[in-house]
């Protein structure tokens, strides 16, 4: 029996010697030292000796188990470093290396010049009219008629507007004027409200038009406002917007839906008035449209001319954005090109 103990013994520590891993280690644990383990398979034997070897072989047994536990400690601890050292090793990080550049999405330009605009008449006491009341898809009457337009007028034509197949009479809106006549029609004055949207023009695209665009209206409407009142704000939404006071030209106009109306020239981005290919040589950019609001709106609306006046003014969304950034083609908003967007 005290010979199966050595044998037992140099056994184990032998494999515990050659344990690749503290797994394998724990195996050898179970395989010599569990209960059902081979030492305890020799030890039960133990009682079947004479008395006087009982207490010499269960010495022996008793030194063996502690030996194999001895080395199965220093081996644990040999190999808990090593596995140690090598997670280290292996998952090591340069803290002084630069973080992962995450890319993260923009606004696009138009947005962003959209809410700019918005918030600079704001700032003027405009509020946004209802979504409801500048339909992109719009009837003919909105959208013309109950704008003074005449019944042949050529912005009516084909080649101007984009007409639905659904019904003679629905379109495109080419402008976003029409949100004038749903918004009167719905209430009663005093308004002053802005609305931007995109509107449609059947045109030949080039790097200056393009089939679709953005304007935002605005309009103020209540007993005793004058031009005086559409200079004021005009002039003031172009300080604010191009961020400094630029001289301003005001040019006669025609708009069926404005008497007297006004096209607002800005003194040129580029050139400051001395003349350049952007301005064609003028030294002013026109950029938006503008009026007193015809009596006969009003009456189309059901607001009494005699009582109430107001002016309107429409603004193109691309135009602004192309000065204030210098973008020389307006197809640059619709191509999504990153390189481009992501610059703002
Ligand atoms: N709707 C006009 C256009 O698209 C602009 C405008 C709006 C002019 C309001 C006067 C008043 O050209």
């Amino acid at each position: 029996m005290k010979a199966k103990l050595e044998q037992l013994k140099n056994q184990a520590l032998e494999e515990i010697n050659n344990a690749a891993d503290l797994k394998e280690l724990q195996e050898i644990r179970i395989k010599y030292l569990s209960r059902k383990g081979e030492l305890n398979t020799i030890r039960r034997g133990v009682k079947d000796l004479s008395p006087e070897e009982r207490p010499i072989i269960g010495e022996i047994a008793n030194k063996t188990a502690e030996e194999i536990e001895n080395s199965l400690e220093q081996k644990h601890e040999i190999l808990y470093k090593q596995n140690l050292s090598e997670k280290l090793e292996s998952e090591k990080i340069d803290v002084t290396l630069p973080g992962d550049f995450i890319p993260y999405g923009k606004q696009h330009p138009l947005t962003l010049t959209i809410n700019e605009i918005v918030s600079i008449f704001h700032m003027m006491g405009f509020s946004l009219i209802k979504e409801e009341n500048s339909p992109e898809v719009e009837t003919e009457y909105y959208n013309f008629d109950a704008l003074n337009f005449p019944p042949d007028h050529p912005a009516k034509d084909m080649q101007d507007t984009f007409y639905t197949i659904n019904a003679s009479n629905l379109l495109l809106r080419s402008q976003t004027s029409n949100s004038q006549i749903r918004t009167m029609e719905k209430s009663a004055p005093p308004f002053r409200v802005i609305s931007p949207g995109r509107v449609y023009r059947s045109e030949a695209v080039s790097s200056r038009k393009n089939n679709l665009f953005h304007q935002v209206e605005g309009f103020m409407v209540d007993e005793h406002v004058t031009f005086g009142d559409l200079k004021g704000v005009l002039n003031k939404f172009t300080e604010e917007f191009f961020g400094q006071v630029r001289p301003t030209r005001f040019r006669t106009s025609f708009f069926p839906f404005t008497e007297p109306s006004v096209e607002i020239d800005v003194q040129c981005i580029i050139c400051a008035g001395k003349g350049c290919r952007t301005c064609s040589q003028s030294g002013w950019l026109e950029i938006l449209g503008a009026g007193m609001i015809d009596p006969n709106v009003l009456r189309n609306v059901n607001i009494d001319p005699d009582k109430y006046s107001g002016f309107a003014f429409g603004m193109g969304v691309e135009r602004l954005a192309m000065l204030k950034y210098a973008i020389n083609d307006i197809r640059l908003f619709f191509n999504n090109d990153v390189r481009f967007l992501e610059q703002f």
